[in-house]
């Protein structure tokens, strides 16, 4: 198993219940996490917060619970081969399904000449990530689907190509808070940018901030509880509290039947702040000590490496690079 976080903007629930609780929660020896600084940088960047940010993050990712000792948790730009390997499948993927990733229409959307050619090639980074430590499956929320789609296309293609390397990878989605959305803007899913502060929940906001964003979440004409097409205000609060109690949306929706929309904004911002609590009070020591992430970080990357290292020995050969055979 693999999967990624950028470390640009703040982590938000969004990112929580589609992924780090989920990748806590099925952790096993052999399963590959990371903070990737490099695709950070595909927009403009300030230096000095990047390199604050993935010590900031991998921060929340030990908090969230996973177990360093478990998996491997490191930076992406720690094990170069993930570079190296980008460039290879850069030579195999086309510009027609680059082209065709919906991330990069949004991101995009009038500025296509502007843009870095890292946005661009974006998703092929991230195959790489994947496909460098033979990853079956992807754990992450519904908006990557595509890109794991693509990586699974372009590894297929090397195989055909070069012959058999790569697993080839699916991605895999929890069963709620696989598409958490903005308070605010129901129609739009909850983002790290910074357009919108009282529809995003970040990690990082305090009990009572989380509180009053709840409260004042976006709601629906009528008054019924519950998941529906015309609803999107009121199914996105429902799947945030089956994501943080656990609890079905059928289960949630019997037992608010018939009670208002205020009663159960409570019970949601007081589900939220229930399961965040633990997983902020550690943040809060982690960061206190930054040190010991370090050193966190840098026992994943040697571990990393070794893997990295014998697919990228493989690679090489299989493409006829010079002084592999
Ligand atoms: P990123 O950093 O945007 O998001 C990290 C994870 O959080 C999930 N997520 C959400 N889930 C539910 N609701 C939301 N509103 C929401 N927003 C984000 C994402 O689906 C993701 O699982 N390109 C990736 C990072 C990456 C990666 C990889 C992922 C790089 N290499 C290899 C998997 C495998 C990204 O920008 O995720």
């Amino acid at each position: 198993m693999f999967s990624g976080v950028k470390p640009s903007g703040n982590p938000h629930v969004g990112n929580f219940f589609g992924a780090f609780t989920r990748w806590a929660e099925l952790q096993q020896p052999g399963h590959f996490y990371c903070v990737v600084d490099l695709h950070a940088m595909t927009v403009p960047h300030d230096p000095a917060e990047l390199r604050e940010q993935t010590v900031d993050l991998a921060s929340w990712l030990l908090a969230s619970g996973l177990d360093p000792d478990t998996v491997t948790l490191f930076v992406q730009s720690q094990v170069r081969e993930h570079s190296e390997l980008a460039w290879i499948l850069d030579c195999v993927a086309t510009m027609g399904e680059l082209q065709r990733m919906v991330q990069f229409k949004e991101k995009a959307a009038g500025q296509r000449d502007s843009v870095s050619v890292g946005l661009f090639n974006y998703p092929v980074l991230q195959a790489a990530d994947i496909i460098l430590y033979q990853a079956d499956e992807v754990p992450v929320g519904e908006d990557q689907r595509q890109h794991i789609e693509l990586s699974r296309d372009i590894a297929h293609r090397f195989n055909h190509r070069f012959g058999d390397t790569f697993r080839l990878p699916t991605a895999t989605l929890p069963t709620s808070g696989a598409r958490v959305m903005d308070l605010q803007h129901p129609d739009q899913k909850m983002s790290k940018s910074e357009e919108s502060p009282q529809g995003t929940i970040d990690l990082a906001d305090d009990a009572d901030t989380t509180r009053k964003k709840l409260m004042r979440a976006v709601t629906d004409s009528g008054s019924e509880i519950r998941a529906s097409a015309d609803k999107p205000g009121i199914g996105n609060l429902l799947e945030l509290l089956s994501a943080a109690t656990g609890r079905t949306i059928p289960e949630l929706e019997d037992e608010f039947a018939g009670k208002g929309y205020g009663d159960f904004k409570k019970a949601v911002a007081e589900a939220v702040i229930e399961r965040l609590a633990p997983v902020r009070a550690r943040y809060a020591e982690l960061r206190a000590d930054p040190a010991a992430v370090h050193a966190e970080l840098g026992k994943g990357a040697d571990r990393a490496r070794e893997i990295a290292a014998a697919t990228m020995a493989d690679v090489r050969e299989k493409v006829g690079l010079f002084g592999a055979e």
